[in-house]
């Protein structure tokens, strides 16, 4: 995956770094566009899993949405020039100043999530006299066999408006004047590698579908979310999600309505491949059952494996002839943070490895580098992108 060239970078630029494959970005980006237009399916990228500028541009270079959760990711969107009307904005506890900020911006629509807010969205609204396009966020109470931290579409999880709210949701906006219904909106959870959980939420859909048409409310748009996962295992093998399949269930099982558009808020599906967490050795250390291969990175750089216990792949990018298994040594390879869950990976079968070797932590461009903190006072990990080197 990496050529001789860019280790030799890596080693000449100080670690810990998070590094870009701009080429890997494009080819997802292509492949994602090819098999959505397929259909006239939109797509909305989630900033929420990387929103470095330069990200963001190649992205939005693609003709994509913006999805956001918060009134920085509006604004960072905003300033990057997505077209307002591609900007939805979700996330159960929008502020005052945020949703003025997007009333502002006249953004394409309020994902909103409780019959509180869409009467405090009303409320601003009428301030400054204009009308905030609406979808219902609804929970549509699916399992997407995903980590527990990671799944939003059940009941007992604090997302979207429940079923059994419908009716009072539905008769509160009568009374909302400055509110405009355009759609509605589903997510069900991340890292979805089981398609069926796609088809189920479907299913849901369309029974949920036919409670407004009874209605007789006229929905233009459906939105289904993100959660399409990726390969953590094998991120060279499979460097791009199935993006086919994973269309083509949606237009196979979903029942649309004439003109009714469907959208999606993908984000780990777009960058999780292109990027890398590059770090060095500083020890190795002996432990009981295992060594100890202590890095210069950490949970700040990437939280995911102590959040989630989320696998990601590592290699040793100084050492990689030594492959066949008997010359493998098994390291609990760490990071140097005062916290024991400051690990990636216990007994990763690795080549014998030393001080100063370069490490890759693999498939890190999602809720890798946007989840880094500050923590024990550590500096901020820097980004390279491959046309830059
Ligand atoms: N739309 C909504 C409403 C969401 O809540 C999310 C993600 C997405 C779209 C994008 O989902 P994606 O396509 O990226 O799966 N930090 C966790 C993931 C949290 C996802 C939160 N919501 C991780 O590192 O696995």
């Amino acid at each position: 995956m990496f050529s001789s060239i860019i280790i030799s970078k890596f080693k000449t630029t100080p670690t810990p770094f998070y590094y870009y494959d701009v080429e890997v970005l494009k080819q997802t980006l292509s492949k994602l566009k090819a098999e959505s237009d397929k259909y006239g399916f939109i797509v909305h990228y989630a900033l929420k899993a990387n929103a470095n500028n330069k990200i963001l541009n190649i992205i939005k270079s693609f003709a994509i949405g913006a999805d956001c959760v918060s009134g920085n990711e509006v604004k960072k969107a905003v300033e990057c020039k997505f077209k307002p009307e591609h900007i939805v904005f979700a996330g159960v506890g929008k502020n005052d100043a945020e949703i003025n900020y997007a009333l502002d911006h006249s953004i394409f629509c309020f994902n909103c999530e409780s019959l509180q807010e869409l009467e405090v969205i009303n409320t601003l609204a009428v301030t400054k006299n204009k009308i905030a396009h609406i979808a219902l966020r609804i929970n549509p109470n699916v399992n997407a066999n995903t980590h527990k931290y990671i799944t939003t579409g059940l009941e007992e999880n604090k997302f979207g408006i429940n079923l059994w709210e419908l009716d009072a949701v539905v008769d509160a906006l009568n009374g909302f004047k400055n509110l405009k219904l355009i759609g509605l909106h589903f997510h069900i959870g991340s890292q979805i590698t089981d398609l069926n959980s796609f088809k189920s939420l479907c299913l849901r859909v369309n029974e949920i579908q036919t409670w407004f048409i009874n209605h007789k409310i006229n929905i233009e748009n459906i939105n289904v979310g993100g959660g399409l996962g990726v390969d953590y295992y094998e991120p060279d093998t499979n460097r791009i999600p199935d993006f086919a399949t994973y269309f083509k269930l949606f237009h196979d099982f979903l029942e649309l309505r004439p003109n009714q558009k469907v959208h999606f808020e993908l984000g780990r599906a777009i960058t999780a491949q292109c990027g890398t967490l590059i770090s060095k050795v500083l020890y190795i250390k002996k432990g009981v059952n295992t060594n100890f291969a202590i890095l210069d990175a950490g949970m700040t750089e990437l939280m995911r494996p102590a959040l989630y216990q989320a696998y990601h792949k590592i290699e040793n990018l100084s050492n990689q002839q030594l492959t066949t298994n008997n010359q493998q040594l098994k390291y609990d390879v760490v990071g140097p943070i005062c916290e024991s869950s400051d690990c990636f990976g216990k007994a990763v079968n690795l080549p014998e490895t030393f001080r100063g070797d370069i490490i890759a932590l693999r498939t890190a461009g999602a809720y890798g580098e946007v989840m880094s903190s500050a923590y024990n006072l550590r500096d901020r990990a820097k980004a390279i992108y491959s046309d830059e080197i």
